[in-house]
């Protein structure tokens, strides 16, 4: 597929819903996004209502596939209608069959496998309706976290970077993360 994903409305998983945000949201979203402990090695600080609020107006014009731009999925629960959590997509401006994937979850809902169940649905929907031919993740590399859901998924370490950053106050190292459609398939036995 090599147009907007217009028709995306929301994809399951065994217990979570991917779906687009709505203004409902408003209220998590502006919960884990000021947590601190959330925020630390993302690229914002001090996120406030104005934030929050900005962001639920213009979600609405963000389709997953455009090329140059983010499209941000929101991720609930199925069992108690919560949303704890999202998953970005950037589809590449200069080469629309790869895509950069980031992802959060609110402190509360971590450690239960949601991130992971997560991550994997949005896989196959990269993979397998998308077509894609690769996608990426960058991460701080003191956010053990992040990398070790990478790897659980079966994404590869490809780079190292050090000091390739200015983040908040200090030059900050970056790993770099991959998995090939090719390698999707090899993993879901095709
Ligand atoms: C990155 C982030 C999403 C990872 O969240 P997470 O909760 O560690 O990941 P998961 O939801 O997949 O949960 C995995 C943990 O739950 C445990 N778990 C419990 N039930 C599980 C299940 N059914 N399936 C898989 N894991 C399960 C795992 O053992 C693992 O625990 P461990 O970390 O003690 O080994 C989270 O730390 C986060 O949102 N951080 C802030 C934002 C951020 O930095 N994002 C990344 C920017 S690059």
């Amino acid at each position: 597929m090599d147009t907007p994903d217009y028709a995306f409305d929301q994809i399951e998983s065994e217990r979570l819903i991917l779906r687009r945000f709505r203004d409902s949201d408003l209220e998590p979203f502006l919960a884990y996004r000021a947590d601190p402990d959330v925020a630390r090695y993302q690229d914002w600080e001090d996120f406030s209502r104005p934030d929050a609020e900005r962001f639920i107006e213009g979600v609405d014009s963000m389709n997953p596939n455009t090329p140059g731009e983010w499209f941000q999925c929101a991720i609930e629960i199925k069992s108690t209608g919560e949303m704890i959590g999202d998953l970005g997509m950037l589809t590449m401006a200069d080469d629309p069959r790869q895509v950069t994937l980031g992802y959060t979850l609110s402190r509360d809902h971590q450690g239960n496998g949601y991130a992971t169940e997560a991550v994997l649905r949005w896989l196959r929907y990269v993979f397998d309706d998308l077509e894609k031919h690769r996608l990426i993740a960058v991460t701080d590399c003191l956010n053990t976290p992040s990398f070790a859901l990478m790897e659980r998924v079966g994404m590869r370490r490809e780079a190292h970077y050090l000091q390739n950053i200015w983040f908040k106050g200090a030059w900050g190292d970056e790993y770099q993360y991959a998995i090939l459609r090719s390698e999707w398939g090899a993993r879901a036995g095709r």
